[in-house]
């Protein structure tokens, strides 16, 4: 190996052990609870889906998001899995509370079950957003991985918005508390 060569590899050696890591309990959290909150997205338009139906024309356009939340959920099943973290415990509670909050938003018209589309995509894509800053080089793959989710949300969010989430009666109030709902069931996802 030539001199010049050799001083290369050195300076790549070092600059990978200065690789900046990311905090393992940082690692497990976002693992955790980005799956309890796929899960959760799955069953809220589980619920509106039982409401309106598949081959109705709002029951399309959900099942276009249930499909993304769908793929979204897999990979956050394997990454359990790959990273060894353990899920929250609370599944159960998402599964109930996501189909009950599918299930009556949906009854109060289709204007209120996109009401919900909006303020929890607004909620998981500001979530996802902070998270993709707070991983390191370490974890490149899962950052643009959730840089594409937040992507997903993003767009369902503006799907609500072009059915008429904003004309809900009471929407203030409604979006204000699953906002509220979703944020809370962030912040114990990551623990428990
Ligand atoms: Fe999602
Ligand atoms: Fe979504």
């Amino acid at each position: 190996m030539t001199k010049k060569k050799t001083k290369k590899t050195k300076l790549y050696k070092e600059k990978s052990r200065f690789k900046s890591k990311t905090n393992r309990q940082i690692l497990e959290e976002i693992i955790r609870v980005d799956h309890a909150g796929e899960y959760g997205a799955t069953r809220i338009y589980d619920g509106q889906i039982f409401i309106f139906g598949k081959n109705s024309k709002i029951g399309k356009t959900i099942q276009h998001m249930a499909d993304q939340e769908q793929e979204h959920i897999e990979t956050f099943e394997k990454l359990i899995i790959k990273h060894r973290v353990r899920p929250t415990a609370l599944l159960p509670i998402w599964n109930v509370a996501g189909f009950i909050l599918g299930v009556s938003t949906a009854i109060m018209g289709e204007k209120a079950a996109m009401a919900c589309t909006v303020a929890v995509e607004k909620v998981i894509g500001e979530h996802y957003q902070k998270q993709a800053e707070m991983l390191e080089e370490d974890h490149k793959k899962l950052k643009s991985t959730i840089k594409k989710f937040e992507k997903d949300e993003l767009e369902h969010h503006d799907i609500g918005i072009a059915h008429n989430a904003e004309k809900t009666i009471g929407y203030s109030i409604l979006s204000k508390a699953i906002s509220l709902g979703c944020k809370t069931a962030i912040a114990v996802s990551k623990k428990i």
